[in-house]
């Protein structure tokens, strides 16, 4: 039965797509408890009961793609743009390092930053803090560009495969934009030598059991060193403003499978998570995950970055974010550790 191919995955770290799909399809409360509770053991054998810290800046939200869910999508004129000047983020990063951050994860709309400007920054930023890792998620770019960024000293780069089935992605995609080139990009990344994140959305428009076991399968063969999964939440400006949101249930279950199949991954319980379920990054890390993203973003630009609505943490100053991660993580059993927070392999 189900319990039993949970077992299996739990031993083998591999099922068959079928497999993954009959478990999807299966979620019950029992069955995500169990899960949960194997997912969280493989974690603390591994990590113990530490809890990855990560400086999220988010330097810009002017983009030039057009990602139908997305709340910074190019043709959202809504969207109140802002880019960060390079002293604000070095300012983002000097607070964060005060606050005990060994990672800073700089985000953004795709395309506008230049980059040799990247490159720059990343550079002052490993030359200021030494033992100190950068990962970078910025998009899709040319095998150059993210070789130009790995030698300036980038450590990291997300770019999360958001659906692993073709068909899918051009559900959520306009046609400019190409599944196989984002494919592309991760295994670029990969090869340059970057530990890589991908990842996908929970509960997206048209997703089936099947793209996400085909979401698991990818994630399997593909063996990245981060893995970003979160809800999709409807965003009132976008396409899909109408949309029902993705479950925090399924995205912890989904947490605890990815776990399962990768027991040393670098696994967020992400800010969306926290949106949908007050108690959701606390669920997700119960549940095997081991890293939290709180916000580095200066507050007067933090609302700016609206990718879906009603967005936790917004209106709060890093240290608030940190000193309250702090304590839900206490709460729980876990702790926030100051640490570049590696794979451990
Ligand atoms: N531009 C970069 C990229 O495309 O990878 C990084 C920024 S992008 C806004 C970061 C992530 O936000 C996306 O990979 C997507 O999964 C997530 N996201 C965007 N819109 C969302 C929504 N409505 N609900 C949940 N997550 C969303
Ligand atoms: Fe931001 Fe709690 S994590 S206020």
């Amino acid at each position: 039965d189900l319990f039993d191919l949970v077992d299996l995955l739990a031993e083998r770290h591999a099922l068959s797509h079928e497999e993954y799909r009959a478990l999807v399809e299966g979620q019950t409360p029992e069955l995500a408890s169990y899960a949960a509770k194997k997912a969280d053991a493989l974690r603390r054998e591994i990590y113990g009961t530490d809890v990855y810290v990560r400086g999220l800046i988010e330097i810009g939200n002017y983009c030039r793609n057009d990602c139908i869910y997305c709340g910074i999508r190019k043709s959202n004129a809504n969207c109140d743009r802002y880019q960060l000047t390079r002293e604000q983020i070095l300012e983002c990063c000097e607070e964060g390092w005060g606050l005990g951050f060994r990672t800073f994860v700089l985000q953004g709309g795709e395309g506008i930053v230049p980059i040799p400007e990247v490159c720059e920054l990343v550079r002052e930023i490993k030359s200021r803090y030494p033992d100190c890792a950068v990962t970078l998620s910025l998009g899709e770019y040319s095998r150059a560009d993210y070789q130009a960024m790995f030698d300036a000293g980038a450590d990291r780069y997300l770019l999360r495969h958001e659906t692993a089935d073709k068909a899918h992605y051009e559900k959520l995609h306009p046609a400019s934009m190409s599944f196989d080139n984002r494919m592309h990009c991760l295994r670029d990344l990969k090869e340059i030598g970057y530990q890589v994140g991908c990842g996908f959305m929970v509960g997206s428009p048209y997703q089936t059991p099947d793209c996400l076991a085909t979401d698991l399968k990818f994630i399997e063969t593909f063996d990245p060193e981060m893995c970003g999964i979160g809800p999709f939440i409807p965003q009132k400006d976008t396409p899909f403003g109408d949309q029902t949101a993705g479950t925090a249930d399924q995205t912890i279950y989904l947490l605890s499978l990815i776990r399962l199949i990768k027991p040393n991954v670098l696994l967020p319980a992400t800010t969306a998570l926290g949106t949908i379920d007050p108690l959701g990054r606390e669920k997700g890390i119960q549940a095997g995950a081991n890293v939290v993203m709180p916000n580095l973003s200066p507050v007067s630009e933090r609302k700016k970055y609206a990718l879906y609505d009603n967005k936790i943490c917004t209106g709060d100053e890093s240290a608030q974010c940190r000193s309250c991660l702090n304590l839900r993580m206490e709460s729980i059993g876990y702790s926030i550790v100051t640490a570049r927070g590696d794979i451990k392999k």
